[in-house]
């Protein structure tokens, strides 16, 4: 079933070009510049009276909840939050009318998931699911939602499900967006570089050798620094995660511009920092931020965008993508992470697929 991978792991981060493409199947409409998701069960009056989105989920599902937060706002310029479902459950939530619940899980089993969308349920809230087990609980339970179509997710560190949850997030960003301020033009902009997605993508997957090098070389290293602003703090947060998870390196996922209320404190030439930096509005600020921990005697790794000449000055080895539309960049800087974390397990003899401690979904509180 692995086929030519020695790991599910990695055949599922190779997946990716593919699986994205099955999440946007049937979904993207040039001729409105919109998205289509029938899945929804709402009617085009009843999105239009959505006031405030709230996303749930655990670990990677949040994760791609908060990115799918900041898209919602940024682009439909609805008022989006996260919540980790295990804090939100208990919290007495408030349930307003025109608020619209997304539950975020793969396995559509995790029970702090499906307990947090029960309770919301309860008080009248409308919950939909963004899940990839099709007949799950927390699809059943849902009043709707979007299959992201990612096929069986083996490994227990979660991949190519990521991509394709924001996928969908992208989707109803689109949709929404559309049906208040986004221009037509705007609305095919990012439609055809969501098309785009799978062949670059598959440029970042080119590169696999490259990053398997430079996991090797950083190694030595116990501690890891992950950083990212914007719409790329929850991706710097999840290539944290996916460190810890199967190498045990501890890492620490921060917005770039926050190391200065704290965790610069732990910069040393033995902690290495992983930026995330594309050409994007915050690339000047995350480069100072960069700077700071060079000057502080860190070693920089900079994930950015192909050409960057100055993020090559400074950094002391970077990762380059292809530039896509600014909305974009998580896509490609989350997938280098994924092989970081996979070859620096290689490289220290973890059990890839069947991380210690773990499972792949946590049917208990
Ligand atoms: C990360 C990981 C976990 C899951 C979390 C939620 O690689 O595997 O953090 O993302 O347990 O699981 P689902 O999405 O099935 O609800």
């Amino acid at each position: 079933e692995k086929g030519k991978y020695p790991h599910y792991m990695l055949k599922e981060i190779f997946e990716q070009p593919e699986s994205v493409k099955r999440a946007m199947q049937g979904r993207l409409d040039e001729e409105y510049a919109t998205a289509h998701l029938g899945g929804l069960n709402m009617s085009t009056r009843e999105l239009l009276e959505i006031e405030q989105v709230v996303i749930i989920g655990a670990g990677t599902s949040y994760y791609a909840g908060m990115l799918g937060a900041y898209m919602i706002e940024n682009l439909a310029r609805i008022p989006a939050t996260t919540e980790l479902s295990s804090e939100i459950r208990y919290r007495n939530p408030i349930v307003k009318r025109n608020t619209l619940y997304f539950a975020v899980s793969q396995s559509g089993e995790t029970a702090d998931t499906l307990y947090a969308l029960r309770e919301l349920k309860r008080k009248g809230g409308k919950v939909l699911g963004i899940c990839n087990v099709v007949g799950s609980s927390i699809a059943r339970e849902s009043d709707g939602g979007v299959y992201i179509h990612s096929g069986p997710e083996i490994a227990v560190a979660s991949t190519k499900a990521f991509t394709s949850q924001i996928t969908a997030f992208y989707l109803f960003a689109l949709l929404m967006a559309r049906m208040r301020d986004l221009s037509f033009e705007d609305g095919l902009i990012l439609l055809r570089g969501m098309k785009e997605l799978p062949d670059r993508i598959n440029a970042v997957l080119k590169q696999s050798e490259h990053i398997k090098h430079l996991a090797e070389k950083y190694s030595y290293a116990r501690n890891f620094l992950f950083l990212g602003r914007g719409l790329n703090y929850p991706v710097a947060l999840e290539g944290a995660l996916k460190l810890k998870e199967v190498s045990y390196i501890h890492a620490e996922g921060y917005s770039a511009a926050e190391i200065k209320h704290g965790p610069i404190a732990l910069i040393n030439p033995d902690t290495p920092s992983m930026f995330i930096v594309p050409r994007d509005e915050l690339r000047d600020k995350v480069i100072t931020n960069m700077k700071e921990v060079k000057s502080r005697g860190g070693k920089v790794i900079a994930l950015c965008t192909e050409g960057d000449n100055g993020v090559r000055q400074i950094a002391d080895d970077t990762i380059e993508v292809p530039e896509v539309n600014r909305y974009l960049n998580p896509f490609l800087m989350v997938v280098p992470l994924q092989l970081f974390a996979y070859y620096m397990a290689i490289k220290l003899g973890r059990d890839v697929d069947q991380p210690r401690n773990l499972a792949k979904s946590v049917t208990v509180e």
